[in-house]
């Protein structure tokens, strides 16, 4: 049985609102828990002081919520997307991922990445469905003094030319479209063949799009590329590299864009380097990113 011992009087006033239901969690028995609960009615209750909702808002908040928690399901998690267009996503990471100036930086996993990528020799073609322009994509990843660092598990995935991942669009693309994993040899490097991604739109037919209309914001993503970069000793690297002429670079609707993560997206429309990389279209896209690792926090 939950223990009186100790609580103090809990009379309801407007004005001591939230000193008087944190006062009724003096018995938690996980203090953690006591903080985050304590934190969390103290700013809620700040807020609705500020906003003075109506029953009418205050409800329809509510119904928010529900229509949130409707649309999950062990594929679609609106509430972290709402997590997400708040920008709460990218401070969470940002509070859990700081490290030496010089290492590279994380942003959102986003919910797109599957954990049974096929593994490839470097150099192979990620894109199977035949869409977009050529790209290849190389670089080197390193420690914080500059030494290369071999063994570093690539996995990488991105939206087709058309703005979907492979996994939005079972029967329609190719299994594992646009996604691999690679590992880095002695010299640190890593390439592989892709198409230049496209911006696309968050899944916008839920509350949380319905939301963000509302409040005059459009859903879209800039084009990117998603990495996780692990190795053993090593802080892992859950990232993107961005496309900076994308229309989209400087409004992410989930505020993942760094600027250390923009990359350059280099046209080559020289013939020789053409045929060289194996590429049959007028141009490819070159894109040339180093990643740096620090070690284990
Ligand atoms: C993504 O980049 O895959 C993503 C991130 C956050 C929300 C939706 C998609
Ligand atoms: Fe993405």
């Amino acid at each position: 049985m939950n223990s009186l011992e100790g609580l103090p009087v809990a009379y309801f006033s407007e004005h001591d609102s939230a000193d008087v239901v944190v006062g009724q969690n003096v018995n938690a028995k996980n203090e953690r828990l006591r903080q985050v609960m304590d934190s969390v009615t103290r700013h809620l209750h700040a807020a609705i002081k500020e906003i003075e909702p109506t029953q009418e808002e205050w409800f329809e908040a509510i119904q928010f919520l529900t229509k949130t928690g409707h649309m999950c399901d062990d594929w679609r998690q609106e509430y972290i997307l709402l997590s997400d267009v708040l920008g709460v996503s990218m401070l969470v990471d940002a509070i859990n991922s700081r490290r030496p100036v010089g290492a590279s930086e994380n942003t959102v996993l986003g919910p797109f990445h599957v954990g049974d990528s096929p593994e490839y020799e470097m150099g192979t073609n990620i894109c199977l469905d035949q869409k977009g322009e050529d790209m290849i994509v190389r670089g080197r990843v390193l420690d914080v003094d500059g030494n290369p660092l071999a063994g570093v598990k690539i996995d990488v995935w991105q939206a087709n030319d058309e703005g979907f991942y492979d996994v939005q669009q079972k029967g329609i693309q190719p299994d594992f479209n646009l996604r691999g994993v690679f590992r880095t040899g002695e010299d640190g490097t890593y390439w592989f063949k892709a198409v230049r991604p496209k911006h696309y739109s968050i899944p916008d037919d839920g509350p949380v799009g319905a939301l963000l209309e509302q409040l005059g914001r459009h859903p879209y993503r800039p084009a990117h590329l998603h990495y996780i970069l692990s190795k053993d000793g090593y802080d892992t690297v859950t990232t993107h590299i961005f496309d900076p002429d994308d229309i989209y670079i400087n409004n992410d609707a989930v505020f993942g864009v760094k600027e250390s993560l923009i990359a350059e997206f280099v046209k080559v429309e020289d013939e020789a380097r053409i045929k060289e990389a194996g590429f049959t279209n007028a141009y490819y896209w070159d894109v040339d990113f180093d990643f740096v690792l620090a070690p284990k926090s």
